[in-house]
């Protein structure tokens, strides 16, 4: 890892730690206008969720709703890359049930600290927040049946890291189902910027090698089952509020994204591990 992607996480992490600290305080979150919490949450698709799961779907930070369709079932053993507040991996060990098992990675103490304290309260014990990154996961070959992650990977200076990983955790035939932003045609001066880095914008790829880097991982039946793309009011709110969770003032800077109407999308993909693919001996 070079040192430039050594930075690039550190900034990451600081802006999330930030950003949790904000979050608890009730002001808006990563992808979303500054907005009361859980509404963040009810725009990236949840609706039932947020009932069931209040203050973990307050300091929800994600752009989609990886879990809606993903077709879990009980007993099944899940792996959330980047689980932030752990609002989806309560979700998940609903799904999965007390058979089931969840492990949460992240490399952010703040979040992995509000984590354990939402599974603590909601009275899970099938749920496991591990400290780690997604480019180096703290998880066995061939181990889970679901990777999820939701407004993440884009955050990855080494994507095609992440995506080896995904394939390496998976059981033979185990699926994964990723919400997360992708982006095309960004201009110089937004992919150099380091707090638009942390927002989710600057750091995303393009769909097409998004897909292509988990299909050179070895995925495959990819498909993208859903796009949300931003006009320029949503990336002007997200930048903004996220600028703001980030404990930045927003002033004069948040305006300028409005010309990446249009070049900044929200998806879910989702694929498999071939079920003929054993872990590497
Ligand atoms: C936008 S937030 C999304 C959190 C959560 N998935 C959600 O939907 O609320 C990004 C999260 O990913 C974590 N993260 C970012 N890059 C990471 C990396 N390389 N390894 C591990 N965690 C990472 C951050 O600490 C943060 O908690």
């Amino acid at each position: 890892m070079s040192q430039a992607e050594q930075e690039t996480r550190k900034q990451v992490a600081d802006a999330y730690a930030a950003a949790i600290r904000q979050a608890q305080q009730g002001s808006g979150s990563c992808c979303g206008p500054a907005t009361p919490a859980g509404t963040v949450a009810k725009l990236a698709g949840y609706e039932a969720e947020l009932d069931t799961h209040k203050e973990a779907g307050a300091s929800s930070f994600g752009c989609g709703n990886p879990l809606a369709f993903a077709g879990v079932e009980k007993g099944q053993a899940v792996l959330d890359l980047g689980s932030g507040a752990g609002f989806d991996l309560l979700i998940a060990a609903d799904k999965v049930g007390a058979q089931g098992k969840v492990i949460g990675v992240d490399m952010t103490d703040a979040m992995i600290e509000v984590a354990r304290d939402n599974i603590r309260k909601a009275g899970r014990d099938n749920i496991e927040v591990r400290k780690g990154l997604i480019e180096e996961l703290p998880v066995e070959d061939g181990s889970v049946d679901w990777v999820i992650s939701n407004c993440v990977i884009n955050l990855s200076p080494e994507k095609e890291r992440v995506f080896k990983e995904i394939e390496r955790v998976l059981a033979p035939g185990g699926r994964f189902s990723v919400s997360d932003i992708v982006a095309h045609d960004l201009p110089p001066w937004v992919r150099e910027h380091a707090q638009a880095y942390s927002a989710c914008v600057a750091g995303a790829v393009s769909e097409e090698e998004y897909v292509a880097g988990l299909r050179a991982a070895g995925l495959v039946e990819i498909e993208v089952s859903e796009r949300i793309v931003y006009d320029a009011d949503q990336i002007c709110g997200l930048v903004e509020s996220d600028l703001r969770s980030f404990g930045i003032d927003p002033t004069d800077v948040a305006g300028a994204f409005a010309e990446l109407a249009g070049k900044v999308q929200s998806i879910r993909i989702s694929g498999r591990k071939p079920p003929d693919r054993a872990p590497e001996p």
